[in-house]
């Protein structure tokens, strides 16, 4: 063959995998604004991303650390090196945007350990437009059937040093993830977890996360000198970070970029990342609003224990059950239901008895009569963070419910951590991080049993979300921050108002959020007298738009309702299943417009919250679809509405609205705004 054809196809081949003999191997995303760059430094893995030719993530390690031998970090050969390219539409079964685009390039690089036996890892770059997902496959090999990791050693080595909003981890004397957001440099930060948001210095957006963690641990992120941060694996009681067998995949390490902080919002690449859906037919699967004999516990006006306060009688719940089915709410959570919950059920959680109901708790009684007034009964499934307790009783448990009609599940691991019980292999009782490869697996075992009984799920002490809704739809939503509920009883006051307004730039950027909004009582009785709610009326109503969960709890007591219908009228109306999402203001920590378009009528609804400080702001209409007439019902703070000093004011008026509109929008200090635009039909 002539040579001068060999090397054209040499070098055709080489630039198709952005490989020349020397230079790293490089991958652009399809619209060639992102770029990362693989290569190895002495054998060792590194990789870099680059944005626009400015360099974003600079030259960081990777590799891991495993028990009883060496680390498998290189020296490497390549072995081969694939490219690769991708773009598919496809539909999420609900969520916040029906259509979400697939688009990337792929880079995969086999690497083989030079010398004899060499162990062979791969690691695979998919780039997007909004950002890069990285993993590391590790196939089955002699010599590496099952191992044990001890670190993953991949590093992110930031260029410059970004603001960071983050929560620390690793928190003895809380539940995890239930903390106030910090910002500080990154240079200043501690141990955090993800998804952690950055601002770098010429004003781009970063979020570093994971996206499909299964059977691993949970990835924080460490300090680990000049900016850089580094893989830090939740740790099991025994040290190991992960046990592990080959073929093994790890979770995506995600990096999504933005240059405003509303494009992290519409970033779906942690979605994107996850594998499509696992479970077939989807049709039972509901999003939906629900109430709940729950927040007079959080009040201390019941009990979930027995006596003469128990919350979870039949005739309460039947109570819940008429006003969830008066108001079209689909849902009534009731908590305190079954047995266990006498005494301290934060350290006896092994008493919980999921199959047994407390002795003034009728469940076949009141899920007869909601199923008669066509409202379905949320289960809850407290476990104190006993969590083989839990386990045993998992099966028998969601038959009885499947039986029932029950097809949803509230799941609950409060414990301060590392307390969430096992037993390990010798008998003996070990204690666990939420957020460890133990809880995980357990958390599957869970999305996948319900499953099979048709039920969804709502995890209350998660571990944190990282896009598998997309594989198991009946995922639908979770906890994993601080939620409403500290506004009730948490002895420093509560969520600062601008709690709300950093939430959808950091811990909803993972996935879906139980925030439990719409407390309209927003001053307590006596027993609270610390407590309250940190916002106007029209703020909480806006949260339902903001904050985007596909279970929404109308949270309130009914009496507390029954005393503001105007608005109920909102919480009544607000959908939980969304077309599309937009984001018209965008400030971390300061304030926040979503826009989301209803997927069944085609209405649109608008939320806008501030911190404490009061804000005139102007919404373009432009998202309403052209040539079609709406009214806007508008629901704004009152005159001398302030979180603080006068929080109940709610004015609702009603204008003609069209996507040429502007409307202009006044925050109360700690306020917000809510609006929902029906399209007037002909
Ligand atoms: C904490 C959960 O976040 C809350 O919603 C629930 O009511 C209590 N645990 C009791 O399970
Ligand atoms: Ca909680």
């Amino acid at each position: 063959m002539d040579s001068r054809f060999i090397w054209v196809v040499l070098f055709i081949l080489c630039a198709a995998a952005g490989l020349s003999s020397a230079a790293p191997a490089t991958i652009d995303s399809p619209d060639g604004s992102v770029r990362v760059a693989f290569d190895l430094e002495e054998g060792r893995p590194k990789y870099r991303i680059e944005r626009f030719g400015r360099e974003l993530i600079q030259r960081s390690a990777m590799g891991f650390v495993l028990k009883g031998g060496r680390p498998l970090q290189g020296p490497f050969e390549i072995g081969s090196v694939h490219t690769r390219t991708f773009d598919e539409t496809w539909v999420q079964p609900w969520g916040e945007k029906r259509e979400i685009r697939n688009r990337y390039n792929e880079l995969a690089v086999s690497l083989v350990e030079k010398g004899k036996n060499g162990r062979r890892m791969d690691v695979v770059f998919r780039v997007y437009e909004d950002g890069v997902g990285f993993r590391y496959e590790i196939p089955a090999q002699n010599g590496l059937e099952r191992f044990e990791i001890t670190d993953e050693t991949t590093e992110f080595a930031l260029a410059g040093d970004p603001a960071a909003w983050w929560i620390p981890a690793y928190n003895r004397d809380q539940v995890e993830y239930e903390q106030l957001y910090r910002r500080t440099p990154v240079s200043a930060m501690d141990t955090a977890h993800t998804p952690l948001t950055l601002e770098t210095a010429n004003g781009l957006y970063l979020s570093i996360h994971e996206a499909a963690l299964t059977d691993y641990a949970a990835m924080q992120l460490a300090p680990a000198g000049r900016n850089t941060l580094k893989a830090d694996l939740t740790p099991w009681s025994d040290g190991i970070r992960v046990k592990a067998r080959t073929p093994m995949k790890t979770p995506w390490r995600t990096i999504q970029i933005a240059d405003d902080p509303g494009g992290l919002i519409t970033s779906y690449l942690i979605l994107n990342l996850n594998e499509p859906n696992a479970l077939g037919d989807v049709s039972w699967i509901k999003p939906g609003k629900y109430a709940g004999i729950w927040w007079a516990m959080h009040l201390d006006l019941a009990t979930w224990s027995t006596g003469p306060r128990h919350g979870a009688t039949t005739e309460n719940a039947k109570k819940y059950i008429d006003f969830a089915s008066r108001n079209g709410l689909a849902g009534v959570l009731v908590e305190g239901w079954n047995r266990g919950w006498d005494g301290d059920w934060t350290v006896h959680g092994d008493r919980f008895d999921f199959t047994r109901s407390a002795r003034d708790y009728d469940i076949r009684e009141v899920a007869a009569y909601a199923s008669e007034k066509g409202v379905g009964l949320i289960g809850h499934n407290e476990t104190g963070g006993a969590v083989p307790n839990y386990e045993r009783q998992l099966k028998e448990a969601f038959a009885l419910y499947e039986k029932l009609g029950i097809h949803t599940v509230k799941t609950g691991y409060v414990a301060n951590g590392p307390r969430l019980q096992r037993i390990d292999g010798k008998g003996e009782k070990a204690g666990e991080w939420h957020h460890g490869q133990y809880m995980v697996r357990h958390h599957q075992k869970v999305v996948e049993e319900a499953a099979r009984r048709r039920i969804m799920i709502d995890v209350h002490e998660p571990v944190k979300d990282t896009g598998l809704r997309r594989t198991w739809p009946n995922l639908m939503t979770r906890e994993g921050a601080r939620g409403q509920e500290y506004e009730a009883w948490s002895p420093d006051g509560g969520n600062p108002p601008e709690h709300a307004t950093i939430l959808p730039f950091t811990r909803l950027l993972a996935g879906p959020m139980d925030y439990t909004p719409g407390i309209v009582g927003l001053r307590f009785g006596p027993e609270r007298p610390r407590n309250r709610v940190n916002t106007t009326t029209a703020k909480q109503l806006a949260l339902y738009v903001v904050l985007y969960s596909p279970l929404h709890m109308a949270a309130d007591l009914p009496e507390n309702y029954e005393k503001y219908p105007d608005a109920l009228r909102f919480i009544r109306d607000v959908p939980v299943d969304w077309e599309d999402t937009k984001v018209l203001h965008a400030r971390i920590g300061d304030y926040v417009t979503i826009a989301r378009k209803d997927r069944n009528s085609g209405d649109w609804y608008l939320g806008s919250v501030t911190d404490e400080e009061g804000r005139i702001l102007e919404a373009p209409l432009a998202f309403l679809e052209p040539g079609v007439k709406y009214t806007a019902q508008i629901y704004r703070d009152g005159k001398d509405a302030h979180w603080e000093k006068n929080p109940y004011p709610l004015t609702v008026t009603e204008e003609p609205a069209d996507a040429s509109g502007v409307i202009k929008m006044r925050l109360a200090p700690g306020g917000g705004q809510a609006i929902r635009f029906v399209r007037t039909r002909p």
